[in-house]
């Protein structure tokens, strides 16, 4: 226990003092996106990329995957949706010329076209009973119905949304041609290798772990709790009214200095009244809204979003981005009483706002601007399918009928069910702060069941 809480501060030392010297060749302060990318991200030390353990009942935070298999085999509902939609565009073909940068690439040798001939399936309409009792044959040998579409799911944490889904359109079909993940973090992307060995090993060969984003990509898109993720720029209104912006600056510190911890150095709020063109501009939209204008009103903008969404955008050729995040549409996000903004910190299970503790040893956060991921969407060339809550969402995927499936081959696992369940629809839960938003392309008359139930799109 020791060893290990000494080798979490040596850890929170060294991104410590790597944040110090960036904000001293900086000039005194750092913008807080650049902070937060350190935080986060920096090379072997970051919260993402070190090793700690961070998701799950023994690390920092729980995700939807994480509290119940329910989560992924819903999410398949949509996925088959989806490939069946793509199975029938005449634009799937392309995707055999997809270019990719994999660093772990196996492919199978079997036609997509002597798959379906071999499972029975034929232009998207299936025979769940002969796919059923086909499906551990085929998934013992690797070759279950497959779509001729790619699954693409940006950072998926420990694999536990891969393996289920891969499980579930396993059983079920269709599979995706290929299971691409792009994960930032070496040593998730690790976990996730190790999952699916576990849980899907006979559609091992099928997951590849990409450097980057695809040139060309046809099929579904899946970012759960990705978009929280992302570095944010912070603001304050000032008293004059004046758009500040909120940076991070190191102050001397008595308590430091004595007990020899981090140079005798803190990390403090620095206000700038020269804030980043792009956050002004981001701020006085907000405002030409009637939102953010109160003096000492302080928040978030995700600057990187737009760009993000640009980038799938022009990578998405045919399908769907499906989006899973807590937030709001932006008429709540910036809401006058939330006046501190929504950043948030998470470390075992416990969470506050102050990003300076435990730096590298937790989680960083900033609740979604939904509005502005649709207008970022709309803005790449994408179709906005969808907009709803996760409860919804899951609800229009027939959670009911998945419990009351598993219930009746293993009615012990009703129980666990039920109380997985509960926390993923539960409004004071997961139901009605995680939201599900989907942008599509190629694909006009796509209908997703999880947005069938409440389409809130009139809300962003
Ligand atoms: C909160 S975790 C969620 C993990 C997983 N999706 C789940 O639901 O359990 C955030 C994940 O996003 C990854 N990530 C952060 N920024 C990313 C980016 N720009 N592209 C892809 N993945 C990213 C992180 O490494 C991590 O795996």
């Amino acid at each position: 226990m020791v060893d290990t809480e000494d080798h979490a501060t040596q850890h929170r030392l060294a991104l410590e003092a790597l944040i110090r010297a960036e904000i001293k060749a900086a000039g005194g302060q750092l913008r807080f996106d650049r902070f937060m990318e350190l935080a986060l991200y920096a090379p072997g030390l970051g919260y993402y990329v070190a090793g700690t353990t961070k998701l799950g009942a023994a690390g920092d935070f729980v995700t939807a995957p994480e509290i119940s298999p329910l989560f992924g085999r819903c999410l398949a509902v949509a996925c088959r949706e989806v490939l069946t939609a793509l199975e029938a565009h005449p634009m799937h073909s392309r995707n055999t010329s997809t270019s990719t940068s994999t660093s772990t690439s196996t492919s199978t040798s079997t036609s997509t076209k002597n798959r379906k001939a071999k499972a029975g399936i034929g232009n998207g309409s299936l025979n769940r009973a002969a796919i059923s009792s086909q499906s551990a044959e085929l998934q013992a040998s690797g070759t279950a119905p497959s779509s001729g579409a790619d699954l693409l799911e940006l950072g998926a944490g420990t694999g536990a949304l891969a393996a289920e889904l891969l499980a579930s359109l396993a059983e079920q079909g269709p599979l995706p041609e290929r299971y691409l993940i792009l994960e930032p973090s070496p040593d998730l992307a690790e976990r996730q290798r190790q999952t699916l060995s576990a849980r899907v090993p006979a559609l091992l060969e099928r997951c590849h772990w990409l450097d980057r984003l695809p040139a060309q990509f046809d099929g579904i898109v899946i970012a759960n709790e990705v978009l929280d993720a992302m570095p944010v720029n912070r603001f304050q209104i000032g008293n004059e009214g004046q758009i500040q912006e909120v940076c991070v600056g190191i102050d001397r510190d008595r308590d430091r200095d004595s007990n020899g911890d981090g140079d005798g150095e803190r990390f403090i709020d620095r206000l700038s009244e020269s804030a980043s063109p792009a956050l002004i501009q981001a701020v006085l939209a907000l405002q030409s809204a009637g939102l953010a204008t109160q003096p000492g009103y302080r928040s978030e903008i995700n600057l990187r979003l737009a760009p993000w969404t640009q980038a799938l955008g022009t990578m998405l050729g045919t399908g769907l981005i499906l989006v899973i995040d807590y937030g709001y549409p932006r008429a709540e996000r910036y809401l006058p009483e939330r006046d501190q903004g929504t950043l948030m910190c998470h470390s075992r299970h416990q969470a506050h706002a102050d990003p300076y503790r435990d730096i590298g040893l937790q989680d960083l956060t900033a609740h979604v601007d939904f509005t502005a991921l649709a207008e970022a969407g709309r803005h790449a060339g994408l179709d906005l399918v969808g907009y709803t809550t996760q409860a919804n969402f899951l609800i229009g995927c027939g959670i009911d009928a998945l419990i009351a499936e598993a219930a009746a081959t293993d009615p012990m696992a009703m129980l666990e069910l039920t109380a997985g369940a509960k926390q993923l629809l539960l409004p004071s839960l997961m139901g009605e702060r995680f939201q599900v938003l989907g942008l599509s392309k190629g694909l006009d008359e796509l209908t997703l069941s999880g947005f069938s139930v409440r389409d809130l799109s009139a809300r962003l």
